[in-house]
């Protein structure tokens, strides 16, 4: 297929957040929400935005593909929310990294980094594009509702990166979408038009977890069979499955009914939360600074969330 990973960078805020401190502001405790969760810590925006996380991520990633801003084709950013709903994420990074390609933000919830992996493969094979920066930077923690205990112990904020150019590291790829707005819900606040017909949009956050939990394991154990099955690879041959950190829980569970063993999953949920589709790319940064992923080595990404959409992929780095 179409790209290659050439560089990865992440950034997250300074300000970490133990459950602890969060047992100050709702009736919880560590213990719950490790056992359910596997959450321990996460990073937390105090004067940080989400323009500044991208822009150091995305740098990072330059700086490890060897490349400036100039070389780029294409910029993707996928957000729920940038720090304006005008511009773009992506146009503020273009302007910070002295870019001068075209640059669109997408929203796909949590499946976001693996929405704009399937468009980056788009974009390189029908040869519009031949260098792209793809940024992932949520910042969760702006859209909670701090008063639920049932869904503010679970998120973080973050920003991935990763730049891609023309080659032959991408295996599989697969996206879909089932939409809902029952299971996951992060409303809006609009302003009021004096001749609008009002909607009553619940500006809310809100969540069936149960419900939310079956769809990931299940969505999860779907694609990444597919993806494996379509790159004819077995499960022995992959160094590493990097799952949309969500819930401990949830890919444990996947990575048993795979046959994956302890060593090929990657866990970073630990210290981030959930950082929605943030998450694959902060946590590839990582594994490969620590040397614990290298050229060469085949991985599956798999990701789901809000829509309802999800995503999975097999490449090679
Ligand atoms: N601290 C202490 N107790 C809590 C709590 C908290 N933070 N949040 C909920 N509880 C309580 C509930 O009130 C409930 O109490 P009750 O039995 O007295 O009614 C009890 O814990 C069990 O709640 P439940 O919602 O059934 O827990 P759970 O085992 O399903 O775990 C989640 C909840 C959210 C951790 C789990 O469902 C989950 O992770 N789902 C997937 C969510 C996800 O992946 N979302 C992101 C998609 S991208």
């Amino acid at each position: 297929m179409s790209f290659q990973i050439i560089g990865t960078g992440r950034a997250h805020p300074e300000f970490v957040l133990d459950n602890e401190m969060l047992s100050k502001v709702v009736d919880t405790n560590d213990e719950w929400i490790v056992t359910r969760t596997g959450i321990n810590t996460r990073y937390v925006s105090t004067d940080e935005t989400i323009t500044e996380l991208s822009v150091k991520a995305a740098k990072k990633a330059l700086v490890k593909a060897s490349l400036t801003g100039k070389d780029l084709d294409l910029i993707l950013c996928s957000t729920m929310k940038g720090d304006y709903a005008c511009p773009s994420l992506a146009c503020l990074v273009q302007r910070d990294i002295g870019a001068d390609c075209p640059a669109v933000d997408l929203n796909a919830a949590c499946s976001g980094f693996m929405y704009a992996l399937d468009q980056a493969d788009a974009y390189i094979s029908s040869g519009k594009a031949e260098t792209i920066l793809i940024i992932a930077a949520e910042m969760m923690t702006r859209h909670l509702d701090w008063t639920d205990r049932a869904t503010c112990v679970l998120f973080g904020d973050g920003a991935g990166a990763v730049v891609v150019r023309k080659g032959d590291g991408l295996k599989s790829i697969i996206i879909t979408a089932k939409g809902d707005d029952q299971l996951l819900v992060i409303g809006n606040t609009f302003c009021k038009s004096p001749y609008g017909r009002q909607i009553d949009i619940d500006p809310e956050f809100r969540m069936k977890g149960g419900e939310v939990y079956k769809f990931a394991v299940t969505s999860v154990l779907r694609d990444v069979k597919e993806v494996m099955k379509t790159a004819g690879v077995k499960t022995k041959d992959i160094k590493m499955m990097i799952p949309h950190q969500a819930n401990l829980r949830v890919f444990q569970a996947a990575k048993e009914k795979l046959g994956f063993t302890d060593e090929q999953l990657a866990v970073g949920i630990d210290h981030y939360g959930n950082t929605s589709s943030a998450s694959i790319p902060l946590m590839l940064d990582e594994l490969i600074e620590a040397g614990k992923i290298k050229q060469g080595d085949l991985i599956v990404l798999t990701a789901f969330g809000g829509g309802l959409t999800t995503g999975a992929c097999v490449m090679k780095v």
